[in-house]
């Protein structure tokens, strides 16, 4: 049997049954070295839409294209195994019509063979994702804090902070579960609210600064190394890994103006042809 065959890579249903189990550990990835190293941890790894501030260095998701997430949730599916690998919607690309998701999403799954969509958006998405589950794509979705949303929201503020203010969210998680949803990314909400929501409904909770009430967290794999110059206050750095590449480049660049850059055929051999 080959080392293929015994991995068997992680289904939507695998983590729909998850609820109320082992917490799920997901994080973002958006190339196939990063997603082989996460893909030895983690239960899901996101290509979240977050690629348009983390790589190109936008001020918001909004200008992400279909194309762009096409192209790194091929790089994530090189990179990785076991791990379900989930594709974020970008913004215009699902909300005209339960049609325009379904095409939009076919896309998604066959250039990149994952194995689920991610979409934003409570009650108003609701009858999308019912189309979109009826035809076969797993979908996860996403209510509280929706950053493709900041033209009309104005800031990427924590919502739900009042008791008075819960009513809509929660009514939000219970529609895409009643949808048949697979699980739920709560982004930026009180721990009362993550906890409640968490208790109540079917599917599990996936928390971005929304407490460890939630049945798994995510967060954007470059704010918790501390490559990212902004970070929500929630997040915390497992790592400082911004200092560290800046002294390595730093070394490089003074080795390279000393002429003493070590890379020659004598230093890195290069394997004999055979024959
Ligand atoms: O785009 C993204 O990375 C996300 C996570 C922050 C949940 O949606």
């Amino acid at each position: 049997m080959s080392l293929q065959e015994e991995i068997k890579r992680l289904t939507a249903p695998d983590i729909r049954a998850r609820k109320g189990k082992e917490p799920i550990v997901c994080l973002t990835s958006y190339h196939a070295h990063t997603a082989r190293i996460l893909d030895q941890h983690c239960d899901v790894i996101l290509v979240g839409d977050s690629l348009g501030m983390v790589m190109h260095g936008l001020e918001t998701t909004v200008p992400v294209t279909l194309d762009m997430m096409i192209l790194q949730g091929r790089a994530v599916m090189r990179g990785s195994r076991r791990a379900l690998v989930v594709v974020d919607m970008p913004f215009g690309s699902y909300e005209a019509s339960k049609e325009q998701a379904f095409a939009s999403a076919v896309r998604v799954m066959k250039e990149t063979q994952c194995g689920a969509i991610k979409i934003e958006g409570g009650r108003r998405m609701a009858e999308t994702i019912a189309f979109l589950v009826e035809r076969g794509v797993p979908v996860m979705a996403h209510v509280g804090l929706t950053p493709q949303s900041i033209n009309t929201i104005g800031s990427f503020r924590a919502q739900g902070r009042e008791p008075a203010d819960w009513g809509p969210i929660e009514a939000d998680a219970k529609a895409v579960t009643e949808a048949g949803a697979f699980s739920v990314v709560i982004e930026a909400v009180a721990e009362p609210l993550a906890r409640r929501m968490t208790e109540t409904i079917a599917i599990p909770t996936i928390g971005i600064g929304a407490s460890p009430a939630c049945d798994g967290q995510v967060l954007v794999l470059e704010d918790m190394l501390g490559l990212s110059p902004r970070v929500p206050r929630f997040v915390k750095r497992y790592a400082d890994l911004g200092p560290s590449i800046g002294a390595a480049v730093k070394a490089y660049a003074d080795e390279v103006r000393r002429r003493e850059f070590p890379g020659s055929a004598n230093v890195y051999p290069m394997k004999a042809k055979s024959g």
